[in-house]
């Protein structure tokens, strides 16, 4: 209660229950429909109308309680021909009705709201539930984070960061052009066969969620989590769980080929309109430098 923005972190944490009934409800009746809608100009970015339901729902409920905060959500920018507001100094709340739609149509279980309050371009407050497995994960900067009321990490919070022992999550992603795929195919080749220079990871895996698969490294269950590609909403909330469980998170002024050499870890703050993020468990300097050489970058437009 004594947080600085523990009202916002309330009214939050009931809308995001409110919104996982109504996702819960709609994947448990199988109402997502078998051919949703496209959003233009991606034939593999989806949109239901329980996602516009949703975030409906959040932006009425949100803003009727905090007027005067700036709003940037997914469906809310889609509407407006995918251009998102400027992310300014002012309190933001930045929301994902549905994240990983596909999920959600297809019924894979990993599907979820996640709701972010951005302040002076820092992500502050972040909720993220996945109603289907009802796991709630919250996190206010400078108070810890939680999922379903235990702190996180839960798992390997002891163990150093180890190349050769890394569970690594990345993604397919939307974005299906010659030099993403390049990037993307390149890094999976890297990492799993490795070349001399690193040892292979352990293993790839992909829960179609970038905010749940923060929240996995979070927990502690996978070490580093890497995709280009993501937008404000998939990674603003999960940014806060992921640093308040003791790990780190970097985006465009860490992973950008240009921008790698001017990257300071400690004076540089995360780029939430940068749509890249690199993950890890622990915040270990060292180990993410090495991981980002891992990773192929490719460019991709700012949110
Ligand atoms: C997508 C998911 C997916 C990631 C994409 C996101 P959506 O969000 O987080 O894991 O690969 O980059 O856009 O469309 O399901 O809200």
């Amino acid at each position: 209660d004594a947080a600085p923005f523990a009202p916002f972190f309330r009214a939050a944490l009931a809308v995001a229950r409110e919104a996982g009934a109504i996702i819960k409800a709609a994947f448990e009746d199988g109402q997502a429909p078998p051919n949703p809608n496209i959003k233009d100009a991606n034939d593999v970015d989806l949109v239901t109308a329980t996602d516009q339901a949703v975030e409906a729902l959040i932006q009425s409920r949100l803003r009727d309680a905090f007027p005067d905060y700036a709003f940037i959500g997914e469906e809310t920018v889609a509407a407006n021909n995918g251009q998102a507001p400027p992310l300014t100094a002012r309190p933001t709340i930045i929301c994902d009705p549905v994240d990983g739609t596909t999920n959600f149509v297809h019924g894979f279980p990993f599907v979820c709201t996640a709701l972010a309050l951005v302040v002076d371009h820092t992500p502050i407050v972040g909720i993220v539930y996945n109603p289907i497995l009802d796991q709630l994960y919250v996190a206010h900067k400078g108070y810890g984070a939680w999922c379903n009321g235990q702190s996180l990490p839960r798992h390997r919070a002891a163990h150093a960061m180890d190349a050769r022992a890394t569970l690594f999550i990345t993604e397919g992603g939307h974005d299906r052009s010659p030099i993403a795929m390049d990037a993307k195919i390149g890094t999976w080749r890297h990492a799993l066969a490795a070349d001399g220079k690193y040892p292979p990871v352990r293993g790839i895996r992909c829960t179609g969620s970038g905010a749940l698969n923060l929240c996995m490294i979070a927990r502690g269950a996978a070490d580093v989590y890497w995709e280009v590609g993501l937008h404000a909403w998939d990674m603003a909330a999960a940014a806060v769980i992921v640093t308040e469980a003791g790990g780190m998170v970097v985006g465009d002024e860490a992973l950008d080929a240009d921008r790698r050499t001017t990257w300071d870890p400690q004076a540089t703050p995360f780029d939430v309109m940068g749509r890249k993020a690199m993950a890890i468990r622990k915040r270990d300097v060292a180990f993410m430098r090495e991981t980002i050489e891992r990773v192929i970058d490719y460019p991709c437009p700012r949110d």
